[in-house]
């Protein structure tokens, strides 16, 4: 579970609850022994009735859960919610006002509604096409007074995800998952343990045509466009991470190479969200910008995940120094030596001996060819610039920080924060690593 999740090591206190929320003593199982019962998770009325007193109790929502919806499971839409706000603030910047996008926000309208009361200041659009869905979600924003920040919107199966005028900075979604009814009865007999507790959901809920990887497959198509079809000024500004739930791990399999190779893009992310013991989600999340997210957000680590080869290019490189004695002034050296290349960095974050510097370039200009390019240039300096390069203004740059992350066994952490190309990533390690070990 996400460090900031408040249910983490720390699940509800049922007798407590019980008292400030009347409706859940009629949920308990008698208990031999005079202590409070245990809770009745096969009944989804007390599911519904446990999860809406949570909202209220931990979040100030009021929020109505019609028993022929799915019921959402606060731990896990919150884990979503943490990891986005995590990749945004370490891409994007933090404390900064956002636009969200909730493709499928169901009748809950949960991401919406538990997202912007954790971030007074963002806005979400939040789509569904369920007619009946979409008037309870409606009452769940007004109920909470939350029309300021939420609008919903009513699509249909064909319509663009993403055809929205505003820019978007992120998109969530929890898709369905299933082809039909006799994949989630085949899924289902593949499960050793009975789960916990009951799902109940409405058909459009679980399935869509062609499964998840169709829904997803549209959803990769649809970004695109976003992107690539619009104005010039939207194109800029394309920072936009597109993320969605996703319910097989099979599924990665076959999305991943095709992100690769139709839309030859490696800025993507993957993280596991782990709900209970029983249930394993993933979330895939990409984008056509060159903010790059570190590693703990963007990879899977446990070694022994077969999901492992999927995981996009690693963003932070360590590299051993023998010793720090000198090490500053020969990195310094280094970069003011190209300076007039174009390179520009700055000392950041000197405190209780860890340094940190961040350089930013406009291309590998430490390298041969890059070099000669730039004579070259020099001659041709009258000559006007090329349309190319002036759509490029602003986006062909990289940024790296350099941290010293130890004194004792010392190291240099390089940590890839922009830029479109891991070889030129991979070249910069290489040429700080020359010049300072
Ligand atoms: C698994 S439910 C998720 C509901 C809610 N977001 C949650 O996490 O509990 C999937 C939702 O996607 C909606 N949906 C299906 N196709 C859609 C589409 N093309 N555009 C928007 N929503 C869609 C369904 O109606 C359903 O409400």
């Amino acid at each position: 579970m996400h460090s900031r999740n408040i249910y983490r090591n720390n699940p509800p206190d049922f007798e407590s609850l019980a008292k400030a929320y009347p409706v859940l003593q009629q949920h308990f199982k008698a208990s031999q022994d005079n202590t409070v019962g245990v809770y009745n998770f096969q009944n989804p009325q007390a599911i519904i009735d446990l999860t809406q007193s949570l909202l209220n109790h931990d979040f100030q929502l009021d929020v109505q859960l019609p028993i022929e919806n799915l019921c959402p499971r606060l731990a896990n839409r919150l884990n979503y919610i943490l990891w986005i706000e995590d990749l945004l603030n370490e891409t994007t910047g933090s404390g900064i006002a956002r636009q969200g996008l909730d493709v499928g926000c169901g009748a809950s309208c949960i991401y919406p509604l538990l997202a912007c009361r954790h971030n007074p200041d963002w806005t979400f659009l939040a789509t569904d096409i369920n007619h009946q869905s979409l008037l309870v979600a409606r009452e769940n924003v007004s109920a909470n007074a939350l029309e300021d920040q939420i609008r919903i919107v009513e699509k249909s199966p064909k319509d663009s995800f993403f055809d929205f005028s505003e820019t978007l900075d992120f998109t969530m979604c929890n898709p369905p998952f299933y082809a039909s009814p006799e994949e989630i009865t085949e899924l289902e007999s593949f499960k050793h343990d009975k789960p916990r507790s009951k799902l109940l959901a409405h058909p459009n809920e679980l399935i869509t045509e062609g499964g998840e990887i169709q829904f997803i497959r549209k959803m990769f198509e649809d970004s695109y466009t976003y992107v690539f079809c619009n104005s010039l000024e939207k194109r800029k500004n394309h920072q936009t991470w597109f993320t969605t739930m996703i319910g097989k791990q099979s599924t990665l399999h076959t999305l991943i190479p095709l992100l690769k190779s139709k839309y030859q893009l490696d800025n993507y992310v993957i993280t596991t969200l782990v709900q209970g013991q029983h249930t394993r989600r993933w979330v895939l999340g990409w984008s056509f910008g060159y903010h790059r997210a570190s590693d703990s957000i963007s990879r899977i680590s446990q070694t022994n995940s077969p999901l492992k080869s999927l995981n996009p290019p690693v963003t932070e490189i360590l590299v051993n120094l023998s010793s720090t004695e000198g090490f500053q002034a020969k990195l310094e050296s280094t970069l003011s030596n190209l300076v007039r290349y174009g390179l520009s960095w700055e000392k950041s974050g000197e405190h209780l001996n860890v340094t940190v510097h961040r350089v930013r370039v406009p291309n590998d200009i430490w390298s041969r060819s890059f070099r000669r390019a730039w004579a070259k240039r020099q001659d041709d300096s009258s000559k006007p610039e090329s349309k190319r390069q002036k759509l490029n203004d602003g986006l062909g740059y990289y940024l790296f920080t350099i941290t010293l992350v130890s004194v004792k066994d010392p190291q240099l952490r390089i940590r890839w924060n922009y830029g479109v190309d891991f070889k030129i990533y991979e070249s910069f390690v290489g040429m700080i690593k020359r010049a300072c070990t």
